[in-house]
Formats: C-alpha cells, structure tokens, sequence
C-alpha cells in the first residue's frame, strides 16, 4: 500500500506526487453530523478499491471502486441494487461523493395570482430543471487497511400465517393525527406529548379529525426481569399518559421494531411481540406504527409478511382481550410490494417510501412521483401510507404545504401532523384544517387517486369520490406560473360539471370539456366537481 500523503497535507496535493490511496476508514464530517454512525472502510490496491460502508450492524459491499486523479468513482450494494456514487477528492484529505439524485428540484418563483376559466388553455411551455445529486463530504479518521467486511450472523425466514390476519375493523378512512418524529425526534417526552393534546383541542386539530397522538422513536427503556418492556426516563408512567390522552377525547400512539432494536438504537420488539402488544394493551395504546430498521439483521427479507403478521396478530390478539382494538401501520419503507400483503399481516397502512424531508424535492419525489400504481393496494381500512406531513415545519412555503395537503387528501393517506402543534401559526393552522380538502381525504369510498395526466411540469390528479363527484387537483411541478388544464377526456367524465375552489372555498360555476387554472410555482388548485 502506497500512502501519499499525512493528514495535514490535502490529498490534491500528494496527487501531484502519485496515485491518492484512499485506503482507511471514512466518516462524514460534521456537515452530515446526523448519519455520523456511517463508516466508510476503503482498501485500495493500485487505482482501484473495494469496501463496506458500515451503519450500526448494517454492512453494505464497495464495488467498483476507481481513482482517477482527484476524480473517485464506486458503487454500494444496498438490498441488491447497486447505488453507482461519483466523488472528488478534495484539500484536506476529504471527499466529496454524491449518489444520483432522485428527484427535480425547482426554484420557489411566484406567479401573478391564479386565472381560471373552463376550455381549453394554450399548452404551457414549463421547463424542467436537471436533478441535483446530494453531495456529502467524508474525512478520513484513519489511515490502517481497515478489517474485512463482517460476516452477518444467519438469518431467519419468517412464514406468513397460512391464514390471513384478520382485519381489525378499524381505520375505515385514513389515520389523522400528530406523530413526534419530524419535529421532535428524540427530543419527544411525556410533557411535549401532554402539551401537544391540550394545543390540539384548543387549536381546533382535534375537532377538525385529528385524533391520534402519536409517541414515535425514543420513547423506550430496558426490560425487566420478566422480560416486560419499560419506557424510559423521558415517559415516567405510560398508562397516566394515555389516560391524560385519552381524557381529552384524544388517542395515544406508540412505536417499535420487528427487530432488535429501533431506528434509532433503541429497545425492539424481537422474540417479545405477544408480550409487548399486550403492555401496549394494558398502557391504553390505541395505534402502533412498527419499523423494520434493525429486522434486517435477524430476518430474510422474505420474512417481512410473516414478521409483520406476527405482531398484527399479537395486536389484535391483545386488542379483543382488552376491548382496545389498535390500529397497526407498518414501517418498512416500501419494500417487497407490501401493497400485496400489507392488508393481510393486519396491517391498517403501509409506508410506501423511505422517510420524507421537510422540502420540495422530498416531499414532491414522494407524493408525485412514488405513488403511481399503488392506488389498487388502498381499500377501505388499508392505506398506503407517503409518510407523515411537514407541513409547519419551515422547510416549505405555503403554497407548497397546500400542495402537500392536496397531494396527500387526493392520495387518501394518512394525514399525520408532524409540526410544534404547541405554537402552530394561523396560515399553517388554516391548511391543516381546511375542512373541505380533509373530506376529500376522509372520503368514505376509499378510492386512492391517480395521476390523471402530466404535461411537463403541469400535473392533474383525480380521486373518485362517493356521492359521484369527483377531487381534482391542478399541479405545477415548475418553477414559474403556468395554466394547468383538467381535461374531461382525461378524467373519464362528458358533460357539464360544476367546479368548487376547495382552497378558495368558492363556486366556479360549469363547464362541458375541460378547466383550466394558472396555478403558482409549485402549488395547486384543488377542485370538487359534480354533475
Ligand atoms: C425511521 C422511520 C421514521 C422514524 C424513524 C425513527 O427512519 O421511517 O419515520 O420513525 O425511523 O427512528
């Protein structure tokens, strides 16, 4: 192994000498300070290397691995797909990688105020603006030829039940709520929780259908002796804490792992799912969101349907002992089409996609783009599931956080708060409550919407909804203001239907083919039409 340079000295420079060795192990340097459990082990032999990137037990294989100059280039086996990244090797010893980006970004320009009519509008001429991958800078922490990837200890396989869990009759329209991870993460605790369902009946959230409060990761403690699951010292006394809930006309949501342990490091549910379900139980836990994360190290991929049935069966196992039936909404991202067994492990929803940022790339990626086809998986009591909302949480305007709350009522996903509903402001109060866009989402059909055409950056949605009438949303995906048309062809509808403004809360009059509407960079119109 050649080393080329010392820490002190930047690899750019030792690269006029020879060859960069990259050999060593890597971190993310501070800018990425959230993901600093992820190690990057790189042996290099001439211009090549191979690796592992390492994240708690999780080891993923470096392939491919090529220096060239200052330029770098590998790929990471993740689940069997190889995620190619290119990289640069920058002063400092440092390295900048960025895998492909997943989505358009667009910028947050401002159009001159909606005009709409019915008819046809001249087709927009929208720009679509080229991805931009996300970069992350790695430092090199050591310089020694790290240790070959650790073997993982077998898997099991886990078997769905021969017979289908048996639906829980519950979640008849998609969960409403509050979760505490986009906001709070670990900084959730039994007096945020607390506060959070007083502001909720007093801010009107409550009246308006949000009823589940949800404790997500971070709440766990260590097992007792008899091997019973405790909350730490965050939640001194989970059952006070759902009476407290409870007694404001609320519901309490809790969260766990088919896995060791949680995303965050915390106690699973693994080899105690009977025993967990049935504390929930007696705690007066009304919902469970459980999270594959750590599943990965002890089960085969194939397992998730028996894993998952496990505890659904657990639930309403302690669900019918306790007369407190338990919403369960399975977290696995997505993964091995869980739209076709979701509904038969128990499973009320389902994650669709890994988790959602509180921006437009994120959440319009999510909501737009990785959830068509999925609308024959959503049924009356089963809902694929975007991930919670952001709205209020800064990282988005409001006209884009109407985009989101559209997006999701047309989607008919679960409409889970995840702002400081403590200090919510007006604006965003008045998005998470507007009564007329949450009907679409309540809609007791249960039919998800779909993408009923897109033309660039213009996008028109549409979801059938019980009384015949039907929720249509205009999109624009774009920088700039363009008109966005509905047409009937599109929607599968002729003659005269009248349009309702569900933003503006305004009658449109009607029309015979088609609407029209320009709608704002990355916002919405959202309409009701009915015959
Ligand atoms: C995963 C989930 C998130 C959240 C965190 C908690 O990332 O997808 O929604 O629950 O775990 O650790």
């Amino acid at each position: 192994m050649r080393l080329c340079f010392v820490a002190t000295i930047g690899l750019i420079a030792a690269h006029s000498l020879c060859a960069a060795d990259l050999s060593g192990k890597w971190v993310l340097t501070p800018a990425g300070a959230a993901n600093n459990d992820i190690a990057y082990y790189i042996t290099q032999t001439g211009d090549l290397f191979t690796g592992y990137v390492s994240q708690g037990q999780n080891n993923s294989a470096i392939t491919d691995g090529k220096v060239d100059g200052d330029k770098v280039a590998f790929a990471v086996v993740r689940g069997g797909n190889k995620i190619v990244y290119t990289g640069r090797i920058t002063a400092l010893a440092t390295l900048e990688i960025a895998a492909p980006a997943a989505a358009g970004r667009g910028g947050g320009g401002r159009g001159r105020g909606p005009a709409f009519g019915f008819g046809n509008h001249p087709a927009a001429n929208a720009a679509v603006e080229p991805p931009q991958p996300v970069t992350q800078s790695l430092i090199r922490v050591s310089a020694a030829v790290p240790p070959p990837m650790p073997v993982p200890p077998a898997k099991e396989t886990l078997n769905p039940p021969a017979v289908p869990v048996k639906y829980n009759t519950l979640a008849k329209t998609p969960p409403m709520g509050w979760n505490s991870w986009n906001k709070f993460q670990a900084r959730v605790n039994d007096q945020v929780v607390r506060d959070v369902a007083d502001a909720m009946v007093k801010n009107g959230m409550r009246d308006a259908g949000y009823v589940y409060v949800n404790i997500d990761d971070t709440w766990e403690g260590t097992r007792d002796a008899q091997g019973n699951i405790r909350s730490n010292e965050k939640f001194p006394d989970m059952k006070a804490l759902a009476d407290y809930v409870h007694g404001k006309g609320l519901k309490l949501g809790i969260y766990s792992s088919p896995g060791p342990k949680t995303c965050a490091g915390y106690e699973g549910s693994y080899q105690h799912e009977a025993q967990d379900a049935k504390t929930w139980a007696a705690w007066g836990i009304d919902y469970l969101k459980y999270d594959w994360c750590s599943a990965t190290q002890v089960y085969t991929p194939d397992s998730q349907p028996g894993a998952y049935a496990k505890m659904g069966q657990a639930l309403l196992d302690a669900g019918l002992a306790s007369g407190r039936a338990i919403v369960y909404s399975l977290c696995q991202y997505g993964q091995v089409d869980v739209g076709t067994w979701g509904a038969n492990s128990g499973g009320n929803l389902w994650r669709t996609t890994g988790d959602i940022s509180d921006n437009w790339a994120s959440m319009s990626n999510i909501g737009f783009n990785q959830q068509i086809g999925r609308e024959k998986f959503a049924a009356v009591g089963h809902w694929n599931d975007p991930d919670m909302l952001e709205i209020g949480n800064g990282g988005m305007n409001d006209t884009e956080y109407r985009t989101h709350m559209s997006l999701w009522s047309l989607l008919a996903a679960p409409l889970l708060a995840g702002n400081d509903l403590r200090s919510v402001a007006p604006d965003i109060l008045d998005i998470l409550t507007n009564k007329e866009v949450i009907a679409v989402d309540q809609d007791p059909l249960g039919k998800q919407g779909v993408q009923a055409s897109k033309d660039g950056d213009a996008e028109v949605w549409a979801r059938t909804l019980a009384d015949g009438s039907i929720a249509v949303g205009l999109f624009n995906r774009g920088a700039t203001q363009i008109p966005v048309t509905a047409k009937w062809s599109d929607l599968h509808i002729t003659g005269s239907w009248s349009a309702r403004d569900l933003w503006a809360h305004a009658d449109r009059g009607a029309g015979t083919d088609a609407f029209w509407a320009n709608v704002p960079s990355h916002g919405v119109v959202l309409l009701k039409l009915a015959k």
